[in-house]
């Protein structure tokens, strides 16, 4: 490689890092505007996200789905920033984006598990408000 484009590579690397750097938010932020697009289409009086609803879903006791899973702090533990525990006994990382950073950034992962969760503690699937508050409340944290 002669120097120059040894330099025009290395430039452009640089480049791309911030792009590299910004994947994650990008991503978190496409699966929130989803959600945001779908509460609105369910409710024309939608009026944004708040984490502290996302917080009182994480931390109610429904006991709604399955008996042995009333809460989604029965395997999350009360504290997102801390790992939990699935029934059987394996670590499961934190969900506070501010620990574990590649939280929220694969659509089909989130939408599995809220699915799957969901249906555990509530009985139902989650609403995409219900999704998108408990985002901001595990994103903010
Ligand atoms: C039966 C145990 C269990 C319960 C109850 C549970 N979860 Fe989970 N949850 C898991 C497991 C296991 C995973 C997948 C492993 C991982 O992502 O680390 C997961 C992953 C998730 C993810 C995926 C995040 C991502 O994108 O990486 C979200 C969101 C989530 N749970 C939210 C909830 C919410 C909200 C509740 C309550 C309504 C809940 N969970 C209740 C076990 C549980």
């Amino acid at each position: 490689m002669k120097p120059t484009s040894a330099l025009l590579a290395a430039l452009a690397l640089l480049a791309a890092l911030p792009v590299l750097a910004a994947s994650a938010p990008g991503a978190r932020a496409a699966i929130l505007d989803g959600f945001a697009e779908r509460a609105r289409a369910a409710d024309p009086g939608f009026e944004g996200f708040d984490g502290e609803r996302g917080r009182a879903l994480f931390e109610g006791d429904w006991g709604l789905g399955k008996p042995d899973t009333p809460s989604c702090t029965t395997c999350h533990g009360p504290d997102p920033r801390r790992a939990g525990q699935t029934r059987a006994g394996k670590t499961i990382e934190p969900l506070a984006v501010s620990v574990t950073p590649s939280r929220f950034t694969d659509p089909d992962e989130v939408a599995k598990w809220f699915f799957r969760n969901c249906r555990s503690v509530l009985g139902r699937e989650c609403t995409a408000q219900e999704q998108g508050d408990f985002m901001t409340f595990a994103t903010g944290l």
